[in-house]
């Protein structure tokens, strides 16, 4: 498993390049690699954006039936999102973003996972399966 911090733009780009090695590690096609990176990529920023930094950890997983992915969690102490729903919605963003980051990960893994409360953090949880 590796622990990588998400404290800076430069973060970001290492969190981007370690999921795209354990990807092709785990025997993901090109373009699934290609769609986990960029799911990461965008909840990475959001743990540095909104979050206010974080970390993540990247790891190879094997399901109960033999099939290999990669597993990527994000955690950050920022200030949590109160409504889930509404963050996940397509174009909603607090801020002046386009608000397709968290909906768009979502649609480009096989699991997702969001847990936030107001006042303790958000963690974000995507797996990706080889096929
Ligand atoms: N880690 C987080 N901590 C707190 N709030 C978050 C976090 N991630 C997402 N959010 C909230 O959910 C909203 C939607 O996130 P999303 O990534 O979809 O859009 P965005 O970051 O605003 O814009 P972009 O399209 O550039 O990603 C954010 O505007 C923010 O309010
Ligand atoms: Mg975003």
């Amino acid at each position: 498993m590796d622990e990588l911090p998400i404290r800076s733009g430069d973060d970001v780009v290492r969190v981007r390049q370690q999921v795209r090695v354990v990807a092709a590690k785990s025997g993901l096609s090109l373009v699934d690699q290609t769609k986990v990176v960029t799911a990461a990529s965008e909840l990475a920023r959001n743990a540095l954006v909104h979050g206010g930094g974080g970390a993540a950890s990247i790891e190879v997983v094997t399901s109960g039936q033999g099939r290999s992915g990669i597993r990527v969690g994000f955690t950050d102490d920022g200030p949590g999102i109160a409504d889930l729903d509404l963050a996940l919605t397509d174009g909603w963003s607090s801020g002046d973003g386009l608000g397709l980051g968290l909906s768009g990960a979502r649609r480009l893994v096989d699991e997702f996972e969001l847990t936030s409360k107001p006042g303790s953090g958000t963690s974000v949880m995507v797996v990706k399966w080889s096929r």
